[in-house]
């Protein structure tokens, strides 16, 4: 949550700082904000509240000239979205501005100790607490940034990732992170900053991702230097990034989101390669391979995630339970951590996060692996915080997602969910070779029929425009299309604004059928499986109450079809990877719904992609 950008060379900051806004623009976007030093040498603070496009229009006749610079988009957590809560934070002395991401959870405390100083505060937010704080130290000491800023933060309890420029040193600036994700790029003679690595990848691929607590030094002409809260200084990780700048471009689609999923069919692929040997009759997870004895023996999986990621979880637990007979359950990583959870060793817990950040899932984490518990992280942002902190774990490869409603993510987390429990089954031996062999088959055709799902397009792009104006839809599963249905109404909900509930099929006859009338949609799961007969008596029961059936069919279905008002068929695979195709129709309802709505589909309001705060 909350995008930083910095930039410290030879280049011009502010389009560079700009341009990062725009790639972290998913992160948050209710205000935006940059702090320069001039050429001139003053310090030039810009803010406005709501997108980086507002922050170009009223800077446009501004002096935004200077080779130093930090800026940040803003998800509001202390103080409302506007201008004078905007970042960057000026402090008293005008001297020194800085950017947040994270919460000051003391910064009450620290508020009116400043103010018994005489410190006034001009916004509601824990950020200029923190800038308060950081120029009492400094003045009141008569010490330099770095000194001020160690002891600063030696005071402070909470997440944070910061930059904070001086005014009086255009050569310096000073960075820090605790539980928020930070990543320094190293250019020729010139330094980024950013929350992650997407606006770096287009001037350098050489990036240090720093580590909770460390402080690290930005200085024109001089390497980079990283030390701890003691001033020891630290040994640097320069890791190269693998990402290319197509994969966070638009590429001819209207939005980020359409573009994901029509992707999704590589991605598929992308997440497969080099795991999937279906000449040889075999799936190989290697980090499943390393640690089978601890796996195999584990007395239960516990799956903790939240979101999009949680219902991922929930087909994890009937295919890791289906194939590998080990029990499983899932949790909220946001209720697991304060529930005193019984977890300890033996205990494998497995984390699913496609940002590798989200601060309950980490939090999450963190307290499992003190009580004793093996954790395997299954994330897509490499290098991020939730795959550092765990024992072991399957990136899912799927690329760099920007949309803020998770698509492409949660098939590569089905798919390698999939392969966990195809892997797991092998070694411990409970999946009969000709089982397997039925399986991967289909699971190597998964992209050919996603391709094909993806046809289904224009007929949802059709049937999107009846629906534009419901005020409440339902969304029906069984079985592993439960999860699917409770994913669909929540992509529905996150970028159309309409409620929606999604629901296992039986348990609809004990509350929800009360809510169908001849006004309400029912977007019925129902391929061909084992549980097509209880589908069907689910689709009477709504067709009898004059509800109105979307139906999701295979193809060549001649019972549900008939009754539904609208159908969509796709094509049949087994019934454990069904999610991969089901899934689609339904994320391609919800955008043509959100777009014939005139949403912002990408940036959906109070929403953001990377949920750092708790
Ligand atoms: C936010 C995003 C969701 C995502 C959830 C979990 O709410 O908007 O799309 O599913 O966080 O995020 P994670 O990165 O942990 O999968």
């Amino acid at each position: 949550m909350c995008g930083i950008v910095g930039y410290l060379g030879s280049r011009d900051a502010f389009p560079i700082l700009i341009k990062g806004l725009k790639r972290l623009e998913y992160r948050g976007y209710d205000s935006a904000g940059v702090a320069l030093i001039s050429q001139t040498n003053h310090l030039n603070v810009y803010k406005v509240k709501g997108k980086v496009s507002g922050l170009e229009q009223v800077t446009e006749r501004e002096d935004t000239s200077g080779t130093i610079g930090i800026a940040h988009t803003r998800w509001a957590t202390h103080g409302e979205p506007s201008q004078v809560n905007a970042h960057p934070h000026v402090s008293a002395s005008g001297q020194l501005a800085l950017i947040h991401n994270g919460i000051i959870e003391n910064y009450n405390v620290l508020k009116e100790k400043l103010e018994k100083k005489g410190y006034t505060f001009k916004s509601s937010t824990d950020t200029e607490v923190l800038v308060q704080l950081i120029d009492y130290i400094k003045e009141s000491g008569k010490l330099d940034l770095l000194t001020a800023v160690r002891l600063a933060l030696r005071e402070v309890i909470g997440a944070y990732a910061l930059a904070i420029l001086d005014h009086n040193d255009p050569d310096q600036i000073i960075v820090a992170r605790k539980s928020s994700p930070l990543v320094i790029g190293i250019g020729e003679n010139e330094f980024f900053i950013a929350s992650d690595a997407t606006p770096i990848v287009e001037f350098t691929d050489k990036v240090v991702y720093l580590e909770d607590e460390d402080i690290a030094i930005l200085r024109r002409g001089e390497p980079l230097k990283v030390v701890d809260f003691s001033n020891v200084e630290l040994n640097l990780e320069v890791q190269t990034i693998e990402l290319n700048l197509g994969q966070l471009e638009k590429g001819g689609y209207p939005h980020f989101m359409l573009k994901e999923i029509v992707e999704q069919p590589d991605c598929i692929q992308d997440c497969m390669r080099g795991r999937l040997h279906v000449e040889d009759n075999n799936v190989i997870l290697s980090a499943i391979i390393d640690h089978k004895e601890k796996l195999i023996h584990a007395k239960r999986f516990i799956i903790i995630a939240c979101g999009t990621s949680w219902h991922a979880g929930l087909i994890g637990r009937q295919l890791i339970e289906n194939y590998c007979r080990i029990p499983v359950q899932v949790e909220y990583a946001s209720e697991f951590r304060y529930s005193n959870p019984v977890v300890g060793e033996g205990d494998v817990v497995i984390a699913i996060s496609q940002s590798g950040e989200t601060a309950d899932t980490l939090a999450a984490v963190e307290l499992a692996r003190n009580r004793g518990a093996f954790i395997y992280g299954i994330c897509n942002a490499v290098g991020s915080s939730i795959p550092r902190s765990t024992d072991t774990g399957s990136y899912i490869h799927v690329g760099p997602e920007i949309g803020v409603a998770s698509t492409k993510a949660f098939t590569g987390q089905v798919t390698v969910l999939a392969m966990l429990a195809l892997t797991l089954a092998t070694v411990k031996g409970s999946i009969s070779e000709s089982e397997l062999k039925e399986i991967l088959e289909e699971f190597q055709a998964i992209p050919e029929k996603m391709k094909k799902a993806l046809e289904t397009n224009d007929q949802i792009a059709s049937l999107s425009k009846i629906f534009t104006y419901a005020r409440n839809f339902i969304y029906l599963g069984r079985g592993y299309n439960y999860p699917v249905a409770l994913e669909g109404a929540l992509k529905l909900k996150e970028i159309s604004y309409i409620h929606a509930e999604g629901y296992p099929a039986a348990e609809m006859k004990h509350g929800p059928i009360a809510l169908i009338d001849t006004e309400m949609p029912v977007v019925v799961i129902a391929t061909q499986n084992s549980l097509y007969e209880k589908l069907l008596s689910n689709v009477q029961e709504i067709k009898a109450r004059k509800g109105r059936v979307i139906a999701i069919v295979s193809e060549g279905d001649d019972t549900i079809s008939k009754i539904a008002d609208y159908c969509i068929e796709l094509p049949k695979t087994v019934e454990p990877l069904d999610p991969l195709l089901t899934t689609i129709p339904l994320q391609l309802m919800a955008y043509h719904i959100a777009v014939c709505k005139g949403k912002d589909v990408d940036q959906p309001r109070n929403l953001a992609k990377s949920v750092t705060v708790e």
